[in-house]
Order: structure tokens, then C-alpha cells, then sequence
């Protein structure tokens, strides 16, 4: 790993910390102190949903079972995200001593770290360092010589279905079976992997945890909006100077932050990735936070000269391809949305069949069984939205001009 290992700091993820010190507070802490702490610091979960933490791990901790599993969602597949494969890359000891806290609080004495598919290459160098905390007893039996604080982490290599970052489509994964999501209740927390109680949580929570058992949850708490506490890591891609990621406080605006990758002549931002949503240059005063404009952190600047229906139709065709096909909304929504988005490419739409379109989506929305078929529509409505005037006026203004 010390080959990839740049010089970076920040103000709450990317601030220093040396591997194993989590685990050493975890000493002197009972799970109760660790949950405190948690709900103090107001982290929620940086996967995309924004659930509580402390919630998540209260509730697994209070299952009854005979095992449980913590699991870290690696998958990372939502377009433009890339901030956590830089923690695994540059910064494992994060991770690896959050899944620790974590496997501590919620009573499992096994993490999984699901690994998206094409980071393959991450495996050999993770297992290697997970090979080195067992020789500091960091994992194994008896921790740092506590009696009964045993935890094992092990690797789960994906196959490159967005689908399968879906917790629940990911424990099906995990057991062997196609990744499709689960109906929902009964929740992973209750009945999860092997049916038991099973704590899905992403791999910028863990890091934040790992921080927070160290500095304490007020310190995080100052951090950000008194809706969105903390700071988040944000992958920027796109037309700009300085694309990458960057760790900013909850509450910065789109504004700001593009001033910071210094982005010119810039046109749209889809904030969220593909299901993500995307805004005009009017909106750009709007902040980065659960109260106005949340986000798992994919951040993709589009210039003045982009077609903002090819954008469009580029998303369309990627849900199209990772809906599991699973409920008719998605996977015949996704494809009736496509179909629109053709038409309008070549000038033979009406207003009234896109607006019929956009109902379907909102249908979607609330008829999809999993996040993704809520969620595919949000390019097309918010795309067509706030982009009319150039997408609606490309040909003679629709067939009938209706
Ligand atoms: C289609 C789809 C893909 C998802 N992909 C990811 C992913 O790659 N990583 C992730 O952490 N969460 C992903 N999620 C959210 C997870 O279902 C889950 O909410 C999250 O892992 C919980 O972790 P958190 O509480 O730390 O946010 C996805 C959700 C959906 C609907
Ligand atoms: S919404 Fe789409 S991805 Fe989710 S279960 Fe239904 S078909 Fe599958």
C-alpha cells in the first residue's frame, strides 16, 4: 500500500491518523460509548440514502441471533464516483479500523468488504494488509488481548452489476445468488446475510467512524450544516481543470466547488451520478447537503458544448443495461423513457407523449421495487426540465409541434 500513499490532508477524513489507534480507544470503550458517540456526531450513512449510523448499528446490535455480519459496500458503481476506491487505495487503515468499530458495536465477529468487480487489481494489496493487521493482532481472536473481542475481515470480489451495490442485491451476491434486491421489510439489520442480522454500511462511513471513536462525535458534529454534519468526499469528473476528489464540508455550494476544480463555461452539473440529478446554471447557489441537494458524492461537470440529450440518453442506456429486469416498472420504464429520448433525437416526438413519459417516470418512482428503478427517472425529468430550450428547439420543435 505505501506505494500509493500521497501526502494529502483534510479537515475531518483526510486528517491524520495511524493505523490501529480506533482499535486501541475501542479498549476502553463499551459498545454503548461507541453508539453515543455516533449519534453525537449526526454521521449518516454516505452510500447514498443518508440512514443514521447510529440507528443502523443500534438496531443490529439489538437483533437477537446467533451470528451476526458486518459488510462494507465496495461496489462503487454509480457513475462518476470514484472517491472510495482512493480510501481503499490510500487509505485502508480507515476502512479496515472502521469495520473493526463496527464488527465491536453491532456483536459480528465477521466483516465482508464487497469489492467491486473491476477493482480487482485492489485485492492482492488489501488481502496483504489485511494479512498485516493479523500480525499486530488488529484482527483475529482476542484483539489486543481482550478477551473475547474477535473479528475477521475477508474480500468478496463482485461482478460488475450496478444492481448489486443494492444491499440487499448485494447479500444475494454474497450467498451465491443472482443479485437481485429483496423485498423489503424484513431489512438486512433483522435478516441479512445467511439470515442474519447484517450491517451494510459504505466504505466513507466507515472512514468517518474510524475518526469519530478518535476525536468524538461533537468534534465531527461541528463540521458541515446542522442537517448535514461532517465533511464528504466528492468525486469530480467532467469539464474542468481539476478533476478528482476532494474532501469539502456538507453545505458548500455548487458554486463554490467549482471554482475550486476551476471549471469554466460550465453548463450543467449532475449532482449524484446517473440517478443523481442535474441542475442549470441557475441553480448553481444551491448547496451540497441532505437538505437541499443530497448526494453519494459523483459530481459531473458538463461545458457549453455538450448535447445535453446525448448526456441524457447515455444515462438512459445505463439503466437500461443494469436493470435486473426484476418488476415491470423498471424494466419496461427504463426502456419506454429511452425510447422518447430516440424520438426526440430524431425530431418525431409530441408534447403530449413526452409528458406522458414524464409521468411514467414519476410512476417509477414510486412503483420500483429497488433504488434503481426509483431513481432512473430523475435524469430524464430533471434533464428535460431544465434543459428545454436547447433540447426542445435541436429540430422544428416535435412532429406536430404539439
Ligand atoms: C442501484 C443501487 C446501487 C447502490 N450502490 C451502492 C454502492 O456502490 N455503494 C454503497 O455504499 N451504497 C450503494 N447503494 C446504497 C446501498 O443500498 C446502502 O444504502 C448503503 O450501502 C448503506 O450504507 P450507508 O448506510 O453507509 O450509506 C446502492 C443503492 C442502489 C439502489
Ligand atoms: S427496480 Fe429495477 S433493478 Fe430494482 S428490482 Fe426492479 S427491475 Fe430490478
Amino acid at each position: 500500500m505505501e506505494n500509493h500513499k500521497k501526502k494529502r490532508t483534510g479537515p475531518v477524513i483526510f486528517s491524520q491518523y495511524k493505523r490501529g489507534d480506533a482499535i486501541k480507544k475501542l479498549l476502553s470503550m463499551s459498545r454503548e460509548d461507541v453508539l453515543f458517540e455516533l449519534k453525537d456526531s449526526k454521521l449518516k450513512g454516505r452510500g447514498g440514502a443518508g440512514f443514521p449510523t447510529s440507528t443502523k448499528w443500534m438496531l443490529t446490535a439489538a437483533a437477537k441471533a446467533d451470528r451476526k455480519f458486518l459488510v462494507c459496500n465496495a461496489d462503487e458503481g454509480e457513475p462518476g464516483t470514484f472517491k472510495d476506491r482512493v480510501l481503499l487505495i490510500e487509505f485502508p487503515e480507515l476502512v479496515f479500523d472502521g469495520m473493526v468499530v463496527g464488527g465491536y458495536t453491532v456483536g459480528a465477529q465477521l466483516g465482508i468488504v464487497y469489492l467491486r468487480g473491476e477493482y480487482e487489481y485492489l485485492l492482492k494489496p488489501l488481502e496483504d494488509y489485511l494479512a498485516e493487521m493479523r500480525k499486530d493482532n488488529l484482527l483475529g481472536k482476542n484483539i489486543l488481548g481482550k478477551e473475547g473481542f474477535d473479528f475477521d475481515i475477508e474480500i468478496f470480489l463482485g461482478s460488475g452489476a450496478y444492481v448489486c451495490g443494492e444491499e440487499t442485491a448485494l447479500i444475494e451476491s454474497l450467498e451465491g445468488h443472482r443479485g437481485e434486491p429483496r423485498n423489503r421489510p424484513p431489512y438486512p439489520i433483522n435478516t441479512g446475510f445467511l439470515g442474519r442480522p447484517t450491517s451494510v454500511n459504505n466504505v466513507e462511513t466507515l472512514a468517518a467512524v474510524t475518526h469519530i471513536v478518535i476525536k468524538g462525535g461533537k468534534w465531527f458534529s461541528e463540521f458541515g450544516t446542522s442537517q448535514s454534519s461532517g465533511s464528504k468526499l466528492f468525486s469530480v469528473s467532467g469539464d474542468c481543470e481539476k478533476p478528482g476528489v476532494y474532501e469539502l464540508p456538507w453545505g458548500t455550494k455548487v458554486s463554490e466547488l467549482l471554482k475550486i476544480v476551476e471549471a469554466k463555461n460550465t453548463k450543467a452539473v449532475q449532482i449524484g451520478g446517473a440517478s443523481g440529478h442535474c441542475i442549470p446554471k441557475s441553480q448553481f447557489g444551491r448547496a451540497l447537503a441532505y437538505e437541499d441537494i443530497p448526494t453519494g458524492g459523483s459530481i459531473m461537470i458538463f461545458d457549453e458544448s455538450r448535447d445535453m440529450l446525448h448526456v441524457l440518453k447515455n444515462f438512459m442506456e445505463f439503466f437500461l443495461d443494469e436493470s435486473c429486469g426484476q418488476c415491470t416498472p423498471c424494466r419496461i420504464g427504463n426502456h419506454k423513457l429511452l425510447e422518447g429520448v430516440e424520438m426526440i433525437e430524431r425530431n418525431e416526438y409530441t408534447f403530449a407523449h413526452i409528458n406522458k413519459l414524464k409521468d411514467l417516470g414519476r410512476t417509477m418512482q414510486v412503483a420500483s421495487k429497488c433504488g434503481l428503478g426509483q431513481s432512473s427517472p430523475n435524469p430524464f425529468i430533471s434533464i428535460l426540465e431544465n434543459f428545454k430550450d436547447e433540447i426542445f428547439t435541436r429540430g422544428n420543435g416535435g412532429r406536430n409541434g404539439k
